[in-house]
């Protein structure tokens, strides 16, 4: 099948790249990483962006700026990317993991609510696989709580919620650069965020301690050199050009995928609520119906046919090796443990195949869907 690699670079990484190598200022002082971060904060409808080396770096400093203390619970879903947790962990805060939607798989709002206690400080909302959580909701629930809302947006450029964009809701919003994600530098990070206060100490901590405009050699706080390279941030400026169209396009095939597939039962899609907007399909999630051996023998057939299916994350965050020992505290999450099951993703590059590709990927899709299904069924 035609299904485009990822990623995808073109005459204009390789310009602003030969500028970069050419300027004989490669690190991050650089203008492109400031041009980078302006544009970046302009296209997120935040004040202020402070780039970093990954997205994982981003979440950690977002709970440093907080000044999130040893013992502080911060909520987080039992689903998403391990450093989500970790970076609580890490500032030896206790990650309080919850459920999520079984028809969104974004963190619960009402399971939030049923793990707040006096302790907690904060919720780390993950816009999964590019699809919002209900962002309204776990806003109302930090505000009335006096909680810092931090979203980790590390799927979600450009995604909207009622013309919102990611990362704007919360104090501050993460994202990751890394090599699969929609807009990408190999590895790369970035804090966003409307608070100029915030905004001035993540950008001091991320460059050593320096404040802007000072001297070179004078550190004002105890910081960490976190910086992007001139050549991340080219490779960055020239992919933030394309991915528009680049949306606009995963959303109709996305849009065709389902349209074709309407008459197949055994699939159901991730919600895509009306409150969004714009949906930045990092990830095309759905479940299967069925027993519970008919997903990997569905994704078995898909991986046949030539389509890059993959199953869902293996394990619930509570349930990696690193939290057997990391102190952590675990709502019950009974849709979260289902979906390591039952639930699988394609991955955006399929989403930018041509229309032809995406009739055989739909194809395809279905054909697996009923075959394999039927064939785990008892007694068939
Ligand atoms: C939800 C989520 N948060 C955080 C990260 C960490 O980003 P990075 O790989 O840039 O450190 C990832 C990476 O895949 C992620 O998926």
């Amino acid at each position: 099948m035609n299904i485009p690699t990822w990623p995808q670079a073109g005459e204009r990484e390789a310009e602003l790249l030969r500028i970069v190598l050419e300027s004989g200022h490669w690190g991050g002082f650089h203008p492109f990483v400031t041009e980078f971060e302006r544009s970046f904060a302009a296209y997120q409808q935040a004040s202020h962006a402070i780039s970093a080396f990954n997205g994982t770096v981003t979440l950690e400093l977002a709970l440093e700026v907080l000044g999130i203390q040893p013992g502080d619970e911060i909520i987080v879903p039992a689903i998403s990317f391990v450093t989500t947790a970790t970076a609580v962990s890490r500032a030896r805060a206790i990650p309080v993991f919850v459920d999520i939607e079984h028809a969104s798989y974004n963190i619960d709002p009402e399971r939030v609510r049923q793990a707040l206690t006096p302790k907690t400080r904060a919720v780390i909302a993950v816009h999964f696989g590019g699809t919002m959580c209900n962002i309204g909701e776990i806003s109302k629930i930090c505000l009335e709580n006096n909680l810092f809302l931090i979203e980790d947006a590390a799927h979600a450029q450009g995604s909207e919620w009622n013309g919102r964009r990611a990362g704007s809701f919360g104090i501050a919003g993460s994202f990751s650069f890394q090599n699969g994600k929609v807009l990408c530098s190999g590895e790369g990070g970035m804090l966003v965020t409307s608070d100029s206060a915030f905004a001035e100490r993540a950008r001091a901590l991320a460059n050593c301690g320096r404040i802007p405009g000072r001297s070179f050699y004078e550190h004002h706080y105890l910081g960490s050199n976190f910086r992007l390279t001139a050549f991340q941030a080219a490779v960055l400026l020239a992919q933030l050009e394309r991915l528009p169209g680049q949306i606009r396009q995963r959303t109709a095939n996305a849009c065709l995928l389902k349209n074709v597939l309407s008459d197949c039962e055994e699939i159901v899609w991730q919600a895509q609520p009306p409150q969004i907007t714009q949906n930045s399909f990092y990830l095309m999630t759905g479940r299967l119906r069925g027993p519970a051996a008919a997903r990997d023998a569905f994704l078995h057939a898909l991986a046949a046919a030539g389509v890059p299916c993959k199953p869902f994350y293996p394990h619930t965050l509570y349930n990696n090796p690193v939290y057997r020992n990391a102190p952590c505290r675990v709502m019950p999450c009974p849709v979260s443990e289902q979906s390591i099951l039952d639930a699988f993703w394609l991955p955006h590059r399929a989403l930018l195949a041509d229309e032809a590709t995406t009739l055989e990927i739909a194809e395809a899709i279905g054909a697996a869907a009923t075959t394999e299904i039927l064939s785990c069924r008892p007694g068939s």
